[in-house]
């Protein structure tokens, strides 16, 4: 199955190209530096930038794929959750796609979208994870921990209570001065320091529960400079990394346990970060992540997810998915979980 993907759910317009699992083309036009004045995404601005590059990086992701338009078997789309104005570009523009070319339209959720990267083929990676498994969105929006119990079905069991960890990673970033886009930029200054050696506080290190907090830490940070303005910024950023880290890999280890699931799967931005690999290679569960390339936003996850969905409920109705509105709030989770020995039923709330 032959299906070209469109996300246009934040700040870059990804368009992919995927045959079954294979992905043939992912391109990826970042609005890094557009956005880089302002130090975070203007969506008025985000919306125009799609609208201006959506079809030229259309066009370069068949070209390096090989492939035609007319060869499509689909044609998928980001439809929430997301900045609304730039929803709604990938989106109209893949209905019109589809339906000028008499292809399905698919409409995707953005977070299956990013669980689906770890479906990709790719030399030296073994089979695709299988439900049932524990799954760990960890983004620039979410971080959020789901039970999968069977494919396509998503049940909340924690999440963090205040920042998503790739904005943790992002404010932080601003907070030692480094370059927009913060996280991958804090990532490579962690590399140079030492993470053993500053007092900062390990995020909801005494609780029972399956939750995050990475406000406060984030505070830490900020009090921290400040009385020390002369600190090794190496090593504040290595010391923040190891704590956000330590409590996604403990959280998600130890949600995994009281759900019997011996399988973990990390998606989103932050899944891209090397320290959170190394981390998790070393828990004792069967670990699937994206490859490099897949983890942040882009068009080929969506595609992935598109060719998922039609394997387990086929093609949708036509009528019902070219009436598919953006959604700028999507919860993804269907309702409560418990882990299989729990004695009262926890608050469980919307997916974000
Ligand atoms: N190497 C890295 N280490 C830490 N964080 C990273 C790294 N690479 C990317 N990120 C973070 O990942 C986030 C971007 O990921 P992604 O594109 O999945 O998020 P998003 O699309 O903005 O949010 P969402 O998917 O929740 O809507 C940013 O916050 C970024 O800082
Ligand atoms: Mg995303």
């Amino acid at each position: 199955m032959l299906v070209l993907g469109i996300d246009t759910s934040c700040d870059d317009t990804g368009v992919g190209v995927v045959r079954g699992r294979q992905v043939l083309a992912n391109v990826v036009a970042s609005q890094a530096a557009l956005h880089a004045p302002m130090g975070g995404v203007l969506p008025e601005a985000a919306s125009r930038e799609h609208l201006a590059t959506i079809d030229g990086v259309v066009g370069e992701a068949l070209t390096r794929a090989g492939v035609e338009l007319h060869d499509l078997d689909a044609i998928a789309a980001t439809r929430g959750p997301g900045l609304a104005g730039a929803l709604l570009v990938g989106l109209g523009y893949a209905k019109g796609l589809a339906w000028g070319a008499a292809s399905p339209f698919i409409p995707i959720h953005h977070l299956e979208g990013h669980v689906a990267a770890c479906l990709a083929e790719d030399a030296g990676r073994g089979p695709p994870p299988e439900p049932p498994f524990l799954c760990l969105i960890a983004s620039g929006g979410h971080t959020v921990l789901f039970d999968v119990p069977e494919a396509g079905r998503y049940l909340r069991v924690g999440g963090s209570r205040d920042d998503a960890a790739g904005e943790a990673f992002d404010k932080v970033a601003r907070l030692l001065a480094l370059p927009y886009p913060g996280g991958p930029a804090l990532a490579a200054l962690a590399g140079d320091g030492d993470p053993g050696t500053l007092p900062l506080p390990r995020p909801m290190a005494r609780q029972h529960g399956f939750d995050f907090s990475f406000s406060g830490l984030k505070t830490a940070v900020a009090v921290f400079l400040e009385r020390h303005p002369d600190a090794s910024r190496a090593d504040v950023a290595a010391t923040f990394q190891e704590r956000v880290v330590t409590s996604l890999v403990d959280v998600a280890t130890r949600a995994a346990r009281a759900f019997g699931r011996d399988t973990l799967v990390v998606a989103g931005g932050v899944a891209a970060n090397r320290a959170l690999r190394e981390a998790l290679a070393a828990a004792a569960l069967h670990v699937h992540l994206p490859p490099p390339g897949l983890a942040t936003d882009n068009g080929a996850m969506i595609a992935l997810a598109a060719v998922e969905q039609v394997r387990l409920r086929g093609v949708p109705d036509q009528v019902e998915a070219l009436a598919v509105d953006a959604a700028p709030y999507l919860p993804l989770a269907e309702g409560p979980s418990r882990p299989r020995d729990a004695q009262a039923p926890r608050p469980h709330d919307a997916a974000r």
